[in-house]
């Protein structure tokens, strides 16, 4: 199959060296040791990456690309490649929701689906979900910081993720404390943990079955009652609202849960660092403006979702190779959209890349204008004052799927404990 595009902009790429990013106190070593941290062989995985171009092959992984085009051919063809063959994520929920989501997941089923849920999460919507979700607690959050307190931009995270969840899902938490939404968190990170951290064999034991159908009843079992009557300001609403059934909700909701979570938690630590890091801040306060490419460009150098794995269906000819019916290919976007360069807040939009950060074809991302919306947010608390902060300690997530901050404890500059 021929990956042909017309390349309008030249991209000139950023040398990737994990032994040279690991040393220093830049944006890059932070990066280098945030990944180390979470998943040791994933510099390595990025820095070999930089060889796949368009396409590579690698003992017992199977084949990888970090080329923007080769990946996008890869994603956007369903007839060569699928998520659902034994070793992709389909067959792991198929287990835990039953053998309906191979039809909701890849087959006609997710057509129908993402084409009646394509109105969910707008520009608009996506930015009222911000303000009912996030409003009273960013509010607090942001008068704090202003007047100098110190801010753990990680774990604020984690509880305004918490709280989203919350929103969309319509879930009931009468007196909910941050702590009741740092555990809302934590149970999503739980049920990606088993549903996703476990992808060379896929047949999952009985025990962890049964943790993650309590855990997504936990999470969803109030749709069944709610349902009929949910507020369209929910997600539940709307998708009842667009005609979904109950158990599409349902199995929607999950998906939610598990996609639209660590991934969000994480870049907005990861860009909170990135401004302070490469001292972007600065020239942001100065250019408001460049907002929006602050949120796209961090969502291209933190790639939350480092890799996307799929699953050869049918033997074809990509990039001069050929690939067999039965492989895998792992689509390393971290490293195809961090060979395009460092983090500029006034970088054009990278035509080759689009937003490979949020996939491509039809499963692409479907909350992006929702982590586009809670990024923007972040940054206007960070540096909507016009004056800049600093970063005063942090802690890099250990062993965790998706890579991440522990904590980013940050404060503005010229506050008691800052510079
Ligand atoms: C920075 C934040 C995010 C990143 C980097 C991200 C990235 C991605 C990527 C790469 C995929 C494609 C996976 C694949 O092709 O196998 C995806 C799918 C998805 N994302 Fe996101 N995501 C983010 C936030 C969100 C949010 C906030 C939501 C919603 C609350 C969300 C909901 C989804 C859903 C439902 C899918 C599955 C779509 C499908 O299979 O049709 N994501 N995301």
């Amino acid at each position: 199959m021929p990956v042909a595009e017309d390349l309008t902009a030249p991209v000139r790429e950023r040398r990737l060296a994990p032994w040279r990013d690991g040393r220093g106190t830049g944006a890059a070593a932070h990066e280098h040791r945030l990944l180390t941290a979470a998943r040791p062989a994933l510099p390595w995985l990025n820095w070999v990456g930089t060889f796949a171009k368009p396409l590579l092959r690698v003992p017992r992984l199977g084949w990888i690309t970090a080329d923007p085009l080769t990946a996008r051919a890869v994603l956007n063809d369903p007839e060569h490649f699928t998520l659902l063959s034994e070793g992709g994520v389909g067959h792991l929920w198929a287990q835990i929701l039953g053998d309906w989501v191979y039809d909701l997941f890849d087959g006609a089923g997710h057509y129908d689906l993402r084409t009646r849920s394509r109105e969910l999460f707008t520009e608009k919507t996506s930015v009222a979900f911000v303000a009912t979700a996030w409003g009273d607690r960013m509010t607090r959050a942001r008068a704090s910081f202003e007047a100098g307190e110190p801010l753990d931009v990680a774990d604020l995270s984690r509880i305004l993720v918490g709280q989203m969840v919350v929103t969309l899902l319509g879930m009931h938490v009468p007196d909910a404390t941050d702590e009741t939404y740092r555990s809302i968190f934590e149970t999503g990170e739980e049920l990606a943990a088993i549903a996703l951290g476990t992808t060379s064999d896929t047949v999952l034991p009985a025990e962890k079955i049964a943790k993650a159908r309590e855990i997504v009843e936990r999470l969803t079992g109030h749709i069944d009652a709610s349902f009929a009557t949910a507020s369209s300001a929910t997600v539940i609403g709307r998708c009842r609202d667009l005609g979904l059934s109950v158990r599409e909700t349902k199995g929607l909701s999950t998906l939610l849960m598990v996609a639209g979570t660590e991934t969000a938690a994480s870049a907005m630590a990861r860009t909170a660092a990135l401004l302070f890091d490469t001292g972007e801040q600065n020239r942001l306060i100065e250019h408001p403006e460049f907002t929006e490419g602050a949120v796209r460009e961090a969502l291209r150098v933190t790639s939350p979702a480092p890799i996307i794995g799929r699953s050869v269906l049918a033997d074809l000819e990509i990039g001069g190779r050929t690939l067999r019916a039965g492989e895998r290919i792992v689509v390393l976007t971290w490293t195809a959209n961090n060979l395009a360069g460092e983090y500029r807040i006034d970088r054009a939009y990278i035509p080759q890349n689009r937003q490979l950060w949020f996939g491509a074809g039809r499963h692409l991302c479907l909350g992006g204008p929702l982590a586009r919306a809670e990024l923007t947010a972040m940054v206007q608390l960070l540096v909507g004052d016009g004056r800049p902060f600093r970063v005063v300690s942090r802690e890099y997530g250990k062993r965790v799927l998706i890579p991440a901050y522990r904590s980013l404890v940050v404060q503005k500059v010229g506050s008691r404990y800052g510079r």
